[in-house]
């Protein structure tokens, strides 16, 4: 980290501390209040963690007013236009942009472990056919540990690798089977002649009936899904993976607890959230009934795909997305799509809106993915387990630098006790 030179002062009940400043590569200054309980006896109070750094990363950078979203100093739109998943994978994952031949190494690699253990299909029917397919991926992703125990010991550099590979190359084919289950069609397994997100689609949306070619444009709109998706910092589910890996635990149990908090409608949940919003207003004269509810305090509305903890200027994926989601559309002769139009008419009113405006409350990423996933063939319950898949080498990539940070301890926060005093016990008889 970090020059340590600059120092806080902080002063209360008597008492004057002085508190390490670190400086970091881009960003704003860091207080070090570590040893605040220890040299103060208080604690500090940051219900949903606005002002907290909770450890040091090189992974991937955002700043909130700019609208800029880097991994590992690269700009999300130059990687979205010129790169693809994998090898945005291999960046989060090592750091650097691979050679041609590490790129071919990692890119086999992820391929030759697509195939889920055959017994884990079992595991899938104990399921109701009607279950949500997060449901699934939590259920199946944490059972993973079951199956592959070669690959569960975190002290080990080697398992940490066959693990991190084994989760970025699977989730596709679990999320797919998720689907096929829901659907009630075959399985379909991966092949390995097809890129990522080619795989995906047609583990998806083949048939063993008939031939199934994967449409290069969606299939290239479906591989920037999942790139603007790959890493996002600290968020919600990513604190949880780390959180979970803090005790030790292993990388399936962790990655299946970043589903589980992925699953909210704030967090990964808003991308199905927004698109059956946009389906309830159905037409672009309901928009303003809808904005004047987002607006009522007395409602708990809000408009789903708006607004975000860090961007308060622009969601730099949001623009990419919009883009794609005009393409895709075109391709499919479907742009004249009812829910484009209210999506469109509705972001233009909301930012006309002083109410949104003043609050900072942008689309986001989410706002736009739907349209195309749902143009794709996509139920709305498909995607949400697409974001689990996109994000899977985030969370993957940051459990690694937290196994790899000296610093690294169990997470465990402080509270500010507001309960009831010590009392005694009362009988049942005598209360
Ligand atoms: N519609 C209407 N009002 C909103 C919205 C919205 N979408 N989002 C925030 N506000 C208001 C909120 O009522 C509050 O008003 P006030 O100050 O008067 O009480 C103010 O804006 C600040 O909101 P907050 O809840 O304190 O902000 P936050 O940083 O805790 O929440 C958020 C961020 C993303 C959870 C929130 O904006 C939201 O619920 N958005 C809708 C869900 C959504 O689209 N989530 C996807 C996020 S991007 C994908 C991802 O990274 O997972």
């Amino acid at each position: 980290m970090a020059d340590d030179k600059k120092t806080a002062t902080l002063s209360f009940g008597g008492k004057t501390l002085d508190l390490p400043i670190y400086t970091p590569t881009l960003g704003p200054d860091v207080i070090d209040i570590s040893k605040l309980y220890a040299q103060g006896d208080v604690f500090t109070y940051d219900p949903g963690f606005t002002s907290t750094a909770a450890c040091e990363s090189t992974i991937t950078f955002i700043d909130g007013e700019e609208g800029v979203l880097l991994h590992r100093g690269y700009p999300i739109d130059q990687l979205a236009a010129e790169s693809h998943y994998l090898e945005v994978c291999y960046l989060l994952l090592y750091g650097e942009l691979p050679t041609g031949a590490q790129l071919e190494d990692f890119e086999a690699r992820v391929t030759h472990h697509t195939m889920l253990h055959e017994q884990m299909r079992n595991f899938f029917s104990g399921f109701r056919r009607d279950a949500h397919p997060m449901a699934v991926m939590v259920g199946i992703v944490g059972a993973m540990s079951a199956f592959y125990h070669d690959s569960t010991d975190i002290s080990d550099p080697w398992q940490r690798e066959v693990a991190s590979i084994r989760l970025i190359a699977k989730m596709p084919t679990i999320a797919a089977w998720a689907f096929k289950y829901h659907t009630g069609q075959p399985f379909v397994y991966p092949r390995n002649d097809l890129d990522y997100a080619s795989n995906f689609l047609r583990m998806c949306f083949s048939v063993p009936a008939e031939e199934y070619e994967v449409n290069p444009i969606l299939s290239r709109a479906m591989d920037r899904i999942f790139t603007l998706h790959a890493d996002h910092e600290q968020n919600a589910s990513t604190s949880t993976v780390r959180l979970a890996s803090s005790s030790g635990a292993n990388p399936f149990a962790c990655i299946a607890a970043g589903i589980a908090c992925l699953w909210g409608p704030a967090h990964g949940g808003a991308n199905q959230a927004c698109l059956e919003m946009l389906k309830e207003i159905g037409t672009v004269d309901r928009i303003p009934e809808f904005i004047a509810r987002a607006k009522d305090k007395n409602d708990p509305f809000r408009l789903m795909g708006f607004g975000h903890r860090v961007y308060k200027n622009f969601d730099p994926r949001a623009t990419v997305m919009k883009q794609s989601a005009d393409e895709v559309l075109e391709l499919l002769g479907v742009e004249d799509n009812p829910i484009l139009q209210v999506a469109k008419e509705l972001e233009k009113q909301a930012l006309a809106d002083p109410y949104f405006h003043d609050k900072k409350l942008f689309p986001n990423v989410d706002f736009y993915s739907g349209i195309i996933l749902e143009a794709m063939g996509f139920p709305t319950s498909m995607f949400t387990p697409i974001f689990a898949v996109s994000r899977t080498v985030g969370w993957i990539s940051q459990w690694k630098e937290m196994l790899n940070d000296p610093a690294q301890r169990i997470g465990r926060p402080r509270q500010l006790y507001v309960g009831a005093e010590k009392r005694d016990y009362v009988d049942v008889e005598n209360r």
